[in-house]
């Protein structure tokens, strides 16, 4: 009988695991829980039989595949994968996917209650601004992207985006407009979203050039990874210009000096872009299915690895 395991530091909200337990139990698979585990021991333990794990942003690594003797795949339930190791995974003969998109909307929901929080000076009484009329910068127009410029036409933004894969007709369909280099983006923009991967191509790319060259009062929304923010430079330009808001659901390392232009800063105490009832159901559902549809019928659709 093969052997799914959900590993899961962060848990699932319990209807997705039950969503999860229906449709593995249902294709005659075990399936076994770790959740909210502090010690990677923990990890390596439930792993060691498993056929198939599901995971969050749990980090896999060479020491995991290598306890993880019977492992086939590994579903990421979510869009990024940069907490999987794909050349060790590949060495290994593991298939990587992830569940595109399932939780897109969750994400994109996230950095609206954020960007009305920061442009209503953190709820503190004063008077602040409203999102209508402004311009929107959209930083990566995947599906967390779409989703921000989909929510953004409801309050009435001006909409920007900057994403060289993006096809055109998405963008005409979208009825958004295409700046053509990311400077363009941040030197239009009142406001950025940032929905770009970490990559060793986006890691700290944004800094002081793109961040110092936005118009006044400028306010910087992170709901994708701290990795592709340069954090000394957006802390020197948060310095430099008293207008400059950043609000992020991927705390920085350096969290004291950022905790430190207090009124402009604010990170959610744990990474939750994604932690919604539904969006949880959809990863979670989406990443069984693809297990069972991988073990009984070779499907690879969303394999990340080579
Ligand atoms: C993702 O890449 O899907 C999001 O960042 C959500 O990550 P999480 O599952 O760890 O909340």
């Amino acid at each position: 009988m093969k052997k799914v395991v959900v590993a899961t530091e962060k848990p699932f909200a319990a209807v997705a695991v039950n969503g999860i337990k229906e449709v593995v139990e249902g294709a005659g698979y075990e399936l076994a829980l770790l959740e909210k585990y502090n010690d990677k021991a923990q990890l390596l333990e439930a792993v060691s039989d498993a056929d198939a794990i599901i995971i969050r942003s749990d980090k896999i690594d060479n020491e995991v595949l290598d306890a993880a003797k019977n492992l086939k795949l590994v579903v990421r339930a979510g869009a990024g994968y940069d907490n999987v190791d794909l050349a060790a995974a590949t060495a290994h003969g593991v298939c990587v996917m992830n569940t595109p998109g399932q939780n897109a909307n969750a994400v994109a929901e996230l950095a609206f209650g954020m960007m009305v929080y920061a442009y209503r000076n953190m709820y503190n009484g004063t008077s602040g601004l409203e999102l209508k009329g402004k311009k929107l910068g959209i930083h990566a127009y995947g599906n967390v992207g779409r989703n921000v410029g989909r929510i953004a036409k409801g309050f009435g933004m001006d909409i920007y985006i900057y994403d060289c894969y993006t096809p055109q007709e998405i963008v005409e369909a979208d009825g958004v407009k295409r700046l053509d280099t990311v400077e363009e983006l941040y030197s239009t923009c009142d406001i950025v979203s940032v929905h770009i991967p970490a990559t060793p191509e986006t890691k700290q790319s944004i800094g002081k050039a793109l961040v110092g060259s936005m118009p006044k009062p400028a306010l910087l929304v992170n709901t994708a990874r701290k990795e592709v923010i340069n954090e000394p430079e957006l802390l020197e330009v948060l310095a430099s210009r008293s207008d400059i808001k950043y609000v992020t659901d991927v705390a920085p390392d350096a969290i004291k000096a950022f905790e430190a232009f207090e009124g402009r800063f604010f990170a959610t105490p744990k990474k939750m872009g994604a932690q919604t009832a539904e969006a949880n159901v959809n990863a979670g559902i989406a990443a069984a299915r693809q297990i069972v549809d991988y073990f009984e019928n070779g499907n690879e659709r969303f394999r990340v690895n080579k």
